[in-house]
């Protein structure tokens, strides 16, 4: 009762939104956790030149993977070879990840990393590079069939090798989570796999290898980073006064960020500040003890699977309209957010004062040049919806044991359906 004496007396407004539509009385509490996170996170301007001294205590041969050319371009290949070669760290390298990476190539780098004998992957790029350098260090040491354990077909039973990673591209949030997403190709299915062993071993971040992206990246990353945090903040449960407020933090400096950005696109303080709480978005400090919902992710993965849309532009279209479909189920935290994320005035009409953080983000997202339909997302209005709603529903909800997608309202298939139906 401390708290919400202390925050009336700051906001009376909230202090009647809190108490009428989230329920706190005296007796509730977050949820256990058990949290580790052992990446060792570098920041700061230059210090991808110290990457060789970095690994030397823990590799003598590393796979170095990367992307489509990027790296190449702006001399961060050169840079980070000569740094290897001067520390005595001996490499081998597999280019050519594609932004939503596959599996294929993973199974080519796995090949590689055995052949070669490397102890350890140091991925030079975004969260496809990464994703795909944490698949093949897993998939190095399993002695199954990589695909199969994004699949659940088969378990993880070995350690995969460490991987290192110098972050290119602020988004995913893949240089400290323990997740990776891959896509089949063949099946047209796109999963993510998550262990603890998979968070990097070490980290880079220097913000002045963002000043080459162009500005619907960091569009897409910000959204999606905001995205990881949505999945975690709008919970059913109670007692999470410090994640709340971490979270709102974070999002308020995605927001703010993102906007100096697309204003100031070689802002080098400014893409800091975006990666630092990307990164803190999605290592899941931020959903420490609170029930996740991960729907959103769900419906885009399909999308991105079946079309190759960039996940952060699935995410712009999914978002409102997802939003839309839940708010009325825990109108509390809703509000709260409008509140204290959106600006809204607070006020006794709370369904106007959630409308109105939906319409500010939709703005937001505009002022990005982010899609907001999918017409703009290039997805045509016959599109199977409903098969994707059934995949992602029978992705996500199987992992729970359920048949909906998990969330503040569960949604059923048709439920789901009716959420990309009203993006169109
Ligand atoms: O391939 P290159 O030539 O490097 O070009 C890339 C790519 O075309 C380019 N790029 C990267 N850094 C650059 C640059 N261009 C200029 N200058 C730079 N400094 O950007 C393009 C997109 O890169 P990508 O890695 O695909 O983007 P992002 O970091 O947004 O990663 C998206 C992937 O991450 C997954 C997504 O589903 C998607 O497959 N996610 C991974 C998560 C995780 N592992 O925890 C969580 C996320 O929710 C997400 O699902
Ligand atoms: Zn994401």
């Amino acid at each position: 009762m401390h708290f919400l004496r202390k925050k009336r007396g700051q906001n009376p407004q909230l202090w009647r939104l809190l108490l009428a539509e989230k329920g706190y009385n005296g007796s509730i509490r977050m949820n256990s956790f058990n949290y580790y996170n052992p990446t060792r996170y570098i920041f700061g301007h230059g210090e991808y030149h110290n990457i060789g001294t970095l690994l030397q205590p823990i590799a003598r041969k590393v796979l170095l993977h990367y992307g489509g050319g990027s790296i190449k371009r702006s001399g961060l290949y050169d840079a980070v070879t000569a740094a290897l070669t001067t520390a005595g760290i001996a490499y081998c390298e597999l280019g050519g990840v594609k932004p939503n990476p596959s599996v294929d190539l993973v199974r080519q780098g796995i090949e590689l990393a055995r052949v070669e004998k490397a102890d350890c992957v140091l991925a030079v790029g975004g969260g496809s590079v990464i994703d795909s350098a944490k698949a093949i260090a897993l998939g190095t040491t399993h002695h199954g069939d990589i695909w199969k354990l994004y699949t659940r077909e088969e378990q993880q039973s070995t350690r995969p090798l460490p991987v290192a990673t110098i972050l290119t591209l602020p988004a995913a949030g893949s240089e400290n989570s323990p997740n990776t997403v891959l896509t089949h190709e063949q099946s047209g299915r796109k999963l993510g796999y998550g262990h603890e062993s998979l968070r990097p071993t070490l980290s880079i971040v220097s913000p002045e290898l963002f000043l080459t992206l162009p500005p619907e990246q960091m569009a897409y990353g910000a959204c999606d980073m905001l995205c990881h945090i949505f999945e975690r903040y709008f919970t059913n449960t109670q007692g999470t006064e410090l994640t709340d407020a971490l979270c709102e933090a974070t999002m308020r400096t995605i927001m703010q960020q993102a906007s100096i950005l697309r204003r100031e696109p070689t802002n080098e303080h400014a893409w800091g500040q975006l990666a630092l709480a990307g990164t803190i978005a999605h290592n899941n400090l931020l959903g420490l003890g609170r029930e996740q919902s991960w729907a959103c992710h769900g419906l885009e993965h399909e999308l991105s699977a079946v079309y190759d849309v960039p996940h952060g532009a699935g995410l712009a279209v999914i978002v409102p309209s997802y939003f839309e479909a839940v708010w009325s189920a825990n109108p509390g935290i809703f509000a709260q957010w409008s509140t204290n994320v959106m600006g809204v005035t607070p006020s006794r009409d709370t369904e106007r004062v959630i409308k109105e953080g939906i319409a500010r983000l939709r703005a937001w997202y505009r002022e990005l040049g982010l899609p907001q339909t999918m017409k703009e997302l290039g997805i045509p209005a016959d599109a199977d919806y409903g098969a994707m709603a059934h995949a992602a529903v029978a992705t996500y909800g199987s992992r729970l044991g359920t048949d909906t997608l998990p969330g503040v309202r569960p949604l059923n298939e048709a439920a789901a359906e009716a959420v990309y139906r009203a993006a169109l």
